[in-house]
């Protein structure tokens, strides 16, 4: 078994350059077991040729092993030591240079395949500029907005506008939390700016919301975004959410603020929902390629 740490195969035309680089996939939805009898590893590569629905293959050349991953099936390629090389990732690419960088993106259709120095992360199954995340209903989608001030309901229904099936997005994970944080925080050159989340306190719930045992977080809001299952990163501060009401307006809307330590800080607060935020996330599912 020969092969460079990247390396060209079927240089024939736009999107059917091959690259070949030393990885294993490790997360991915499905795949092909295309044989266990290729002696050679440029043959499995072949299979995924004149398929267009593949993009990319796995060898393993310990037991011949070949193995064929579709477009949106495969998320992430573990870049492996190996020497000689033993496990062969190659996928279709439009790039016409080989490089090992770490942030070396390749192109290939509308997914990219990213380097990180330890994987190669697959994108391509959330709009463009979209950060995707991964939560236990699915992989989400995410992107911060500041287009005009906003409310939670116009917030929403903006979002509904930028791509198919989106909403206002909850925070679901320490990840989600630390993208919007950082996003508002370096756009605004270190200014706080309130971030507009998802989440309603139910009107029932409103008056003596402290004292209430049967009202609370979350189990008295509804929420847009349905994918979310940790409430945990709605990083109250003080004593919120409180719903503390003034001339028959109650707040049941959530913000949080916009800080770089976003370890530290519990900056999350509700307001009323007439109050509009500067910047507000966006979220759909992953599509399903
Ligand atoms: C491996 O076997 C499969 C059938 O099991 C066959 O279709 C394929 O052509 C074989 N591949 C090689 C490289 O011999
Ligand atoms: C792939 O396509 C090329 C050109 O269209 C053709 O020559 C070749 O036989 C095809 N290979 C397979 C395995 O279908
Ligand atoms: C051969 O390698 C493939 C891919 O690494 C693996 O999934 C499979 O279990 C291996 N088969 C055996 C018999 O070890
Ligand atoms: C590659 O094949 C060998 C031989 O069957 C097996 O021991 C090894 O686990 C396989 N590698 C992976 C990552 O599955
Ligand atoms: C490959 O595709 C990407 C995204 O479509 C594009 O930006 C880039 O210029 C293309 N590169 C080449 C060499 O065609
Ligand atoms: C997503 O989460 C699941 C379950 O926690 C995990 O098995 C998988 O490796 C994760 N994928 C990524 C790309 O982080
Ligand atoms: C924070 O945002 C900046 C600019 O958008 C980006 O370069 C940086 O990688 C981000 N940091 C984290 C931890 O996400
Ligand atoms: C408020 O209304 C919702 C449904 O509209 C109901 O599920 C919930 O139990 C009610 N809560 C209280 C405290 O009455
Ligand atoms: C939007 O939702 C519909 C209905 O659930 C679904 O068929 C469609 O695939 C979704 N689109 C995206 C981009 O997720």
């Amino acid at each position: 078994m020969f092969l460079k740490l990247c390396a060209f195969l079927f240089i024939q035309k736009i999107l059917t350059v091959f690259v070949a680089v030393p990885g294993r996939p490790v997360d991915f939805e499905s795949s092909i077991v295309l044989g266990t009898n290729y002696t050679d590893y440029t043959d499995c590569v072949k299979e995924c040729l004149n398929i267009t629905t593949c993009s990319a293959i796995y060898y393993n050349s310990s037991n011949l092993t070949c193995i064929r991953y579709d477009y949106g099936d495969l998320f992430s390629v573990l870049q492996v030591q190996d020497f000689p090389v033993i496990e062969i990732f190659s996928f279709k690419t439009n790039s016409t240079t080989c490089s090992k960088l770490p942030d070396t993106i390749y192109y290939s259709n509308h997914y990219s395949y990213i380097n990180t120095g330890t994987y190669w992360e697959i994108e391509g199954r959330c709009p463009k500029d979209w950060k995707e995340f991964n939560r236990t209903m699915g992989h989400w989608c995410m992107k911060l907005y500041s287009n005009g001030a906003k409310n939670l309901e116009t917030a929403n229904d903006f979002c509904g506008t930028v791509a198919e099936n989106a909403t206002i997005s909850g925070i679901g994970s320490q990840e989600e939390l630390n993208y919007v944080y950082n996003e508002s925080w370096e756009t605004k050159n270190g200014k706080q700016v309130s971030i507009g989340v998802d989440g309603r306190l139910m009107d029932n719930c409103t008056e003596s919301f402290k004292t209430r045992t049967d009202c609370g977080f979350p189990e008295s809001y509804t929420f847009y975004d349905k994918y979310l299952t940790d409430y945990s990163y709605y990083k109250w501060g003080g004593e919120n959410p409180d719903a503390i009401g003034g001339n028959g307006l109650y707040q049941q809307c959530i913000v949080c603020y916009s800080t770089n330590s976003e370890q530290t800080f519990n900056t999350f607060d509700d307001v009323v929902c007439s109050s509009q935020s500067t910047y507000y996330p966006c979220g759909r599912l992953a599509r399903d390629l």
